[in-house]
């Protein structure tokens, strides 16, 4: 499905128990356990039962997207970037063994929540603060059955967002670290950072100085995030 798929579409389907928590883990390319991934046990069935690492983004934006629209046109057009950029980069680091396949999947479908925000500039009529997008997109991929990527869509907010910063500026957010864990999430929100979704700019790849000054409004703890990450995944 996707120009870099180096790693097998396959799930070992063995259960393996874990000894941390209840869920049960699944070797995964060639791994076994649950490595960064904890799912309770029915969505993991139900994720294998759909083939976990062979889900197609574009049926499940489909089903939120009115097709053609101009809110469909940007998600595609940025998130399709996004991919490319994250990819692009992961391959920098394929010593810490990325997941490819996940990259490629949760890349297309981090921000399927700005549909329900009000955002009228990229064509969304929702209701929400359009900051509200990631958890918001938490709240279908979860719906969908896809947990670990619903985190991507919830942790890629700028280089994320903690929960202390959240209670300290008010924001409407739920009160809990909303921070880039696993690599692949942190790739996903590094690739994210250099695509605006203003469809005067869609294809337009900001330059580290740029990408460094938008973050640097947010505080220098932002931008020291982001220099942490540019220094391990940058070219
Ligand atoms: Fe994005």
């Amino acid at each position: 499905m996707y120009p870099l798929l180096l790693t097998p579409l396959s799930c070992s389907a063995q259960p393996v128990k874990t000894t941390t928590c209840d869920c049960v883990g699944f070797g995964v390319n060639g791994r076994s356990g649950c490595e960064s991934l904890w799912l309770h046990k029915e969505t993991h069935f139900e994720y294998v039962q759909r083939g976990r690492y062979m889900i197609d983004p574009l049926q499940i934006i489909d089903r939120y997207y009115v097709s053609d629209s101009d809110a469909e046109r940007i998600l595609l057009a940025h998130s399709t970037r996004v991919r490319e950029k994250a990819l692009a980069v992961a391959v920098r680091v394929l010593d810490a063994d990325p997941d490819l396949d996940f990259i490629a999947e949760a890349a297309m479908l981090h921000d399927i929540g700005i549909v329900r925000t009000d955002a009228p500039q990229i064509g969304c009529t929702g209701s929400a603060p359009y900051l509200c997008h990631g958890v918001l997109g938490r709240e279908i991929l979860d719906a969908e059955g896809y947990p670990r990527h619903a985190l991507v869509c919830e942790r890629h907010t700028g280089t994320g967002l903690s929960a202390e910063e959240i209670r300290r500026e008010k924001l409407p957010l739920p009160d809990r670290d909303l921070l880039p864990v696993s690599l692949e999430e942190q790739l996903i929100c590094y690739a994210d950072n250099f695509f605006s979704k203003s469809s005067l700019s869609l294809d337009r790849e900001r330059t580290i100085d740029e990408v460094l000054r938008r973050l640097g409004r947010f505080g220098a703890a932002k931008v020291a995030t982001f220099k942490a990450w540019h220094a391990r995944f940058g070219a």
